[in-house]
Order: structure tokens, then sequence, then C-alpha cells
């Protein structure tokens, strides 16, 4: 049968022999027997891999966190090899790449996402697109397919890796749209309970797969059995909590829009539980931060608790207009949280 991603986030990765339990066990071991758990996995990691690959339909490597997973991935390529990535992007990956930059192992080149034709354009020359999409924090969108397909056509066709963090494999699956890597940091919506780190590649093919897991094997970023097992537990309910944010969200961003303290508001068209909205300048952005009191002032986001963050206020943001506020919303009462904004946005002034 043809189960829809819905029914497949509930069931796959579950044991169904006679009499086993509902759940896989969090089993706490370094080894099994001759088997070492760095090198050959649990069945915990297995069960969460199981999972993730069979929505992003590819083959799946859990790591101790996104960067982890970040890491392994870029690990792939040899030294002098050159990446694209988006301006505007996950702050940690950019701080991990000027770190391969400095010290020779890889060559950089940022270029920004909303600019199509100059990524068709380094299609040709790169080894390796890096994407994000919806990007943090600005939530661009980039053409996922296109670039693909700009890759593929290169003479010596570029890796396509995609930081599919925001958009979840319920909102896109980026391996179908002809990417060779999926990356997830599984701390945001997978998890969903701000209770964890942890991180997750998806492969197109077994090949890639089996490099990336012996990054792991050499990296030793290795998930915990406790947060692989929270992970899993979190991705049984991600369907029903994204098609949740992404309502509360909606409804959210049609109020912001016609709010006059509000200059600009951005949603994804793929929809999300990630908006990004700008008021007049820093001070405002901050003054509407201190008058919340039932959103969090706080970083990271894809919790069942609404957070908001003003990025620019990090150096590793300073792109960002200063008044931008990334909010990540939450599983509450959207009317409880419009009233939290408003209030705050009246403490702006
Ligand atoms: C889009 C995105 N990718 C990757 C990461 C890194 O993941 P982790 O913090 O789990 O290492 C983050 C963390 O904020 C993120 O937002």
């Amino acid at each position: 049968m043809n189960w829809s991603a819905r029914t497949r986030a509930v069931n796959t990765g579950r044991q169904d022999g006679d009499g086993d339990p509902a759940n896989v066990p969090i089993v706490p071991t370094s080894h099994l027997g001759l088997a070492y758990a760095r090198e050959d996995g649990t069945a915990t990691w297995r069960a969460f891999e199981d999972a993730v690959g069979n929505l992003e339909g590819g083959h799946a490597t859990a790591f101790a966190s996104g960067m982890g997973a970040i890491a392994a991935v870029f690990d792939l390529l040899p030294v002098g090899a050159q990446v694209v990535i988006p301006t505007d992007s996950y702050a940690g990956m950019r701080h991990l790449l000027e770190h391969a930059e400095t010290s020779g192992r890889l060559r950089v080149r940022p270029l920004d996402p909303r600019d199509t034709d100059a990524w068709l354009a380094a299609a040709v020359e790169a080894d390796m697109l890096w994407l994000e999409s919806p990007t943090n924090p600005s939530l661009f969108e980039m053409p996922i397919a296109e670039l693909t397909a700009a890759a593929a056509a290169a003479d010596d066709p570029p890796l396509v890796a995609v930081d599919n963090t925001f958009a979840t494999p319920l909102g896109q699956q980026p391996l179908s749209l002809g990417a060779d890597v999926v990356m997830h940091s599984a701390t945001k919506l997978i998890g969903g309970h701000s209770d964890l780190l942890l991180g997750v590649t998806v492969a197109s093919s077994g090949r890639l797969a089996e490099q990336l897991r012996d990054a792991r094997v050499r990296g030793g970023a290795t998930p915990g059995a406790l947060e692989a097992w929270l992970a899993l537990r979190g991705l049984r309910t991600l369907p029903v909590r994204y098609a949740a944010v992404s309502e509360t969200a909606a409804d959210l961003v049609k109020r912001l829009r016609e709010h006059p303290s509000v200059v600009d508001v951005r949603y994804p068209s793929l929809g999300g539980g990630m908006i990004s909205f700008e008021l007049a300048d820093a001070a405002s952005a901050d003054a509407f931060c201190a008058g919340l009191r039932l959103i969090r002032h706080a970083t990271s986001l894809g919790g069942a608790e609404s957070t908001v963050e003003r990025r620019a206020a990090r150096p590793s943001d300073a792109h960002v207009p200063p008044g931008a506020l990334r909010f990540s919303v939450g599983l509450e009462d959207p009317d409880d949280l419009w009233a939290d904004v408003t209030q705050a946005l009246d403490h702006v002034g």
C-alpha cells in the first residue's frame, strides 16, 4: 500500500513481531557483543533512521547534532573543493566553512539565495551546492528542482545538499527534487520539544550513505540513545504538529500584515511554523521582545513553545535588518499568541 507521510511517520521503524513492544527500546550500550556502537549503530538509532529515511525517501544516518550531520556532509568533499552556500543561512554552518576556508581545506562561495541566475551559473563550476530553503533566519526560498537540474546538466555535476530543517519532510522532500543529500537539525521540528540535540543526513544512494556513516565512525558524532529515542517519539507527531503550526502561523501572518507597527512580514509559500517580521528598528524589536509575556524571548526554534529572537543582535547574522524578528510559532492557542504579540507591540509605543 502507498501509505501517506502522516501514516508512515506514525508507524515506520517499529518492530512488528508477535509480542514486540509498541516502541523500540532505548539501548544504552557502547557494544553489542563484538559490534561497537559507534561503528555499527544500535536498534534505537536504526529505528529513528528508518523513520526519517522513509519520510525523505532515502538512506538516513543519525548524528549527535545538526552540526555533526553538516560536518559529515562537507567531509564528502576533497581538499580544495568549492562549496556554494547562501549568504542568508544557518550561522553555525557558515562558521564551520569559514574555518574550513581559513585552514585551506575548502573554497567557499557565498551567493544571495534570491539570485537564482548566479546559482545556476555557479552550478557549472562548483563541487557542492549547499541549499537551505527556507533559509534561516530570513525565510528566503530557493528553487531546489531548478538548481538540481542545472547541477545534473554540468560536465562534472556538483553534489547538491539541502538543509531541510525548516521545511521538514512534511513540507518538501528534496531528494525527490533531485538533491543528493538532505540534512536536518532534528533538534528543531523533528524532535519538536526543545529537549534534545540531534542531527540526521538522508542520502539518495547507498554509496553516499555509506560515506556519511563512515564520517560518523571517524568523527565520532554519534547520537545519544535517549536523544534518538526522544527524536523518534517527536517524529511520530510531526505531521499533526507541522499542520497545527502552519495553520497558526498563516493566521498570525495575516494579522501581522495588518498591524501598523509591522513594516514587513515574510512567510514561506510552502507553509511551516516560521515567520520573519520586521519592526522599525533594533530598539523597537528589543522592546517587543522584552514586553512578551507568553512567547519566549529565546534562541532555537521548532519546539511546542513559541519563541522569538532578533537575529541581527548576533554578529553572525549582522546582515539581517536590525528590526527583524524570527518567530517560531508553537502549539499554543493562536488567539493567545496574537494577544501576546499585540500587547508587546503596544509596549513598543
Ligand atoms: C537550519 C539549521 N541547520 C542546522 C542547525 C544546526 O543544528 P544543531 O544545533 O542541532 O547542531 C540549526 C540550528 O539552529 C539550524 O537552524
